[in-house]
């Protein structure tokens, strides 16, 4: 297939019209927060929508979310929970947690959702202690691309086996891409080193779906 990079931001486009439906919430909730000076940097509604599956398919109670922004990605996932599940959403941006807590109060999510306001390697030890091994059912990594590698070890004993590890970014960004050559930008490096890290490990099945700027998911064996 012939993919133009005007086709493939089209056929994005498609995907989320045929697949990321938005309810008005979901569908309000990135303008309310650049309104608010959030970045402009969340997932897209179809990877919303994967997400969300996903956290529906493996029955998960309990999710690890590494990068909050505003909620986006996170209020898809935290509506797939049972409702005494819990989602434990990492973000150390003080004006981003704000925003995303409001919306979690006002979709009524609060209650299912708990913000922790550290960095990722600082808070992912102290989860592992707090919840233990093999506690935590999907981890979903979008915040900073070069630590990838690093939150590795801490995703992998976290989850639980038949586990979902999955990390936004995983072929690449409006800046930086895998198949550009190594040393090109740190993000490239530390993805491609991360998505081979996961692939050649034997703990995990691991595959890429390669929407928008790609999902890297992979089940821990
Ligand atoms: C790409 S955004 C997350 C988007 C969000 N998952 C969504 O799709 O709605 C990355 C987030 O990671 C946060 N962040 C920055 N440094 C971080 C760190 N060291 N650990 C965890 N999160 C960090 C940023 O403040 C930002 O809100």
């Amino acid at each position: 297939m012939n993919m133009t990079p005007d086709r493939w931001n089209s056929t994005c486009t498609y995907l989320d019209e045929v697949f990321g439906q938005e309810d008005e919430h979901l569908k309000q909730l990135m303008p309310r927060a650049i309104e608010a000076g959030v970045p402009d940097i969340a997932v897209s509604p179809s990877v919303g929508r994967l997400l969300q599956m996903m956290v529906k398919t493996v029955g998960a109670k309990t999710i690890v979310e590494v990068g909050t922004l505003a909620g986006y990605s996170g209020t898809w996932m935290a509506r797939g929970l049972p409702e005494d599940g819990m989602l434990i959403t990492i973000e150390p941006e003080p004006l981003h947690a704000d925003v995303s807590q409001r919306e979690f109060d006002e979709d009524g999510l609060s209650d299912r959702v708990r913000i922790v306001r550290e960095v990722g390697l600082v808070a992912l030890p102290k989860l592992l202690e707090e919840l233990g091994e093999g506690s935590v059912d999907v981890v979903f990594l979008d915040a900073i691309k070069y630590e990838y590698p690093d939150y590795l070890p801490f995703a992998k004993s976290l989850l639980r086996s038949g586990g979902l590890l999955i990390a936004d970014n995983a072929i690449g960004s409006e800046e930086w891409s895998v198949v550009n050559p190594a040393g090109s930008h740190p993000n490239r490096d530390g993805v491609d080193r991360f998505n081979r890290l996961v692939a050649d490990d034997e703990d995990f099945d691991a595959c890429c779906v390669p929407i928008r700027e790609g999902v890297m998911m992979a089940r821990k064996r």
